[in-house]
Order: structure tokens, then C-alpha cells, then sequence
């Protein structure tokens, strides 16, 4: 049984590529199959912080239809046998990918043969962003303490909820038809027009949202400004209905780009670091979560 999990944030720079490049490396360390999908529409980069510089596969064979088998752009890493399917460098094509090509490569994900997949959405709240960000059993976010990426990391689970909201009516004639045409810029009101077309669509849309609890992952923290997580929590709490329950805290470390340099996550570059310390605490809390899944889902 696969467990899909993935990482957005809103902002870009926040650390995504960084802590999934470590976290997956880290899981794998510990015994888990693991395999990273870059699905990162921007700037697919995941395959340079391992190290691999060329990549003869990437998932642009996969969207140009050169191979209709995933699979086969997967490269085992040495890092502990970590899997790769290395991201288009062709943006453009990825950018404008169409409803169909979307639901092809959602659907050719769950043939890859793992316990853990990991995806990289990219920042940004574009619906291809949204979308894989939403797919996963799973959902982690991470976010940086400037107040700037904590407003676009807000918006991001702004949009995402809304998504997953109207996604929960698609289904539902009327209800559906109009929520399609309308633009949102709240969650409340994507509940109002549904009730007020369909009683009983709030809590419709509640239901498919209980399920919705990403896991916040701060990182660069200490690095001047401060973060008021407990506001974040109130916020997303009261206007999102949703909780946030925190998977770990990345100090600042200037050795996470020194790593960089070096082409190896950090956590095998220098596993005694602060940075690779919380990483590793990080990694064994998502294993419980993980472990936690596979029961609930069993
Ligand atoms: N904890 C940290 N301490 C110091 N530097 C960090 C830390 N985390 C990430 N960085 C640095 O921040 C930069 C951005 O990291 P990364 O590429 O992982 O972000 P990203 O969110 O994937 O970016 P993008 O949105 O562009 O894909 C890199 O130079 C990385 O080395
Ligand atoms: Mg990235």
C-alpha cells in the first residue's frame, strides 16, 4: 500500500525541495520505499540536491507520451536506494497542461510501486499546485517565519480548502454547475450559494474537509523574524475549519547551503547539524504519522 504525501507551501524559498529531499532520504534510511516525484510546475530542481545533474528520464517523457509508463523514468539514488522521477525542464509544457494530461499523470501515480511517495507541488497557487497538492492521503506545508510567506501561505490553504470544498459538490447537479461558474474568495461563501441552491451542501462540504489537516512544517526559523504560530492556528482554525498540527522546526542553518554546494541533503552531509538534527526528529514523527495511515486506512 502506497502512502502519497505532499509538500506546497504558497511562497516559493521556503524550503520544500530541501526538506523533501531530506525527509525522503531519511525515511529511506530507516527502511521505508521511498520514491520523490517533482512535480514542481516553475522550477523542477529536486534531481540537482542529490546530486544528479542530467537526467537522461524526467517526467517530461512521460507528458510528451515518449513513454506511457512512469515507472520507467524512476532513478534509484545512492542514497539509500531513494527513488527519483526527476521534474520537466520543459515549463512551458507543464504550465499549460491540459484537464486530461492532469488526470493521466494523477492516475499513472498510483502504479509506481512504493510504500512512500513523496511530491513536490512547487510554490504557487496555480490549479496544477492545487491540484497535486490535494491528491495526496496526506498533506505537509512548509513555511518560513517572514510575515510575507506567512500571507501567501494562508492564501495557499485559503485556495486549497476552497478547491477541495467545490471539489465535493462536482458531483452534484445544480449545486455543482454553479459553484463551477462562480469565483470564490472565501471559504464561507462557497457554503452559502451551496445551501442556499441545496440544503444540506454545508455540511456536505464540512465532511470532505474533515479530512483536510496539513502538517505544518516551519523551517529557517531564528532567522529574524518571528512567527505567531498560534495567530495561524486561530485564523486557519475559524475561517478555514481546519488544524494544523505541527510536524517539526527547522532552525536557520548557513550548513543546509553548504550542503547544497556539495550536492547531498544535509542530513547525510552533516547529520549533526541543527538543521539535520530537526530534520531527522522530523522524519520519525512523519514515520508515526505514516504508521498511523496505514492502520487507519487498513
Ligand atoms: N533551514 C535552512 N537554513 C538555511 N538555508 C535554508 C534552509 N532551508 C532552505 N534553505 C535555503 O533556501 C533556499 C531555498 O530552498 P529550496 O530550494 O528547498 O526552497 P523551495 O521552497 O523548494 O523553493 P521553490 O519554491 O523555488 O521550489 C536554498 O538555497 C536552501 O539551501
Ligand atoms: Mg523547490
Amino acid at each position: 500500500m502506497t502512502i502519497t504525501i505532499s509538500v506546497g507551501s504558497g511562497k516559493g524559498g521556503t524550503g520544500k525541495s530541501m526538506v523533501i529531499a531530506n525527509l525522503a532520504m531519511l525515511l529511506a534510511k530507516a527502511g521505508r520505499r521511498v520514491c520523490v516525484i517533482d512535480l514542481d510546475v516553475g522550477g523542477a530542481d529536486i534531481h540537482i540536491l542529490y546530486g544528479l545533474f542530467e537526467p537522461d528520464r524526467t517526467l517530461t517523457d512521460f507528458l510528451t507520451r515518449k513513454t506511457e509508463n512512469i515507472s520507467d523514468l524512476i532513478h534509484t539514488l545512492n542514497f539509500y536506494g531513494v527513488q527519483l522521477i526527476p521534474g520537466t525542464g520543459d515549463t512551458l509544457h507543464t504550465a499549460n497542461m491540459t484537464f486530461q494530461e492532469k488526470k493521466r499523470l494523477l492516475r499513472s501515480l498510483s502504479t509506481i510501486d512504493t510504500d512512500v511517495l513523496l511530491i513536490d507541488v512547487g510554490a504557487g497557487t496555480n490549479y496544477h499546485a492545487l491540484d497535486f497538492f490535494m491528491y495526496a492521503d496526506i498533506q505537509i506545508c512548509v513555511t518560513s517565519p517572514e510575515p510575507t510567506a506567512i500571507m501567501d501561505f494562508y492564501t495557499f490553504l485559503q485556495l486549497a480548502t476552497i478547491r477541495k470544498a467545490l471539489g465535493s459538490f462536482l458531483s452534484m447537479g445544480d449545486v455543482g454547475r454553479t459553484l463551477r461558474q462562480t469565483k470564490f474568495d472565501s471559504l464561507s461563501q462557497v457554503f452559502e450559494i451551496a445551501e442556499s441552491i441545496q440544503e444540506g451542501s454545508r455540511e456536505k462540504a464540512q465532511l470532505a474537509l474533515n479530512n483536510f489537516n496539513p502538517l505544518l512544517v516551519v523551517n529557517k526559523v531564528g532567522s529574524g523574524a518571528k512567527i505567531n504560530l498560534l495567530k495561524l492556528r486561530k485564523l486557519a482554525s475559524k475561517y478555514l475549519g481546519i488544524y494544523l498540527p505541527e510536524l517539526g522546526e527547522i532552525p536557520y542553518d548557513e550548513i543546509v547551503d553548504e550542503a547544497l554546494r556539495a550536492y547531498m541533503p544535509v542530513a547525510e552531509f552533516a547529520p549533526d547539524c541543527p538543521a539535520a538534527q530537526a530534520l531527522s526528529n522530523t522524519s520519525e514523527k512523519l514515520g508515526k504519522v505514516i504508521d498511523l495511515y496505514v492502520k487507519k486506512r487498513s
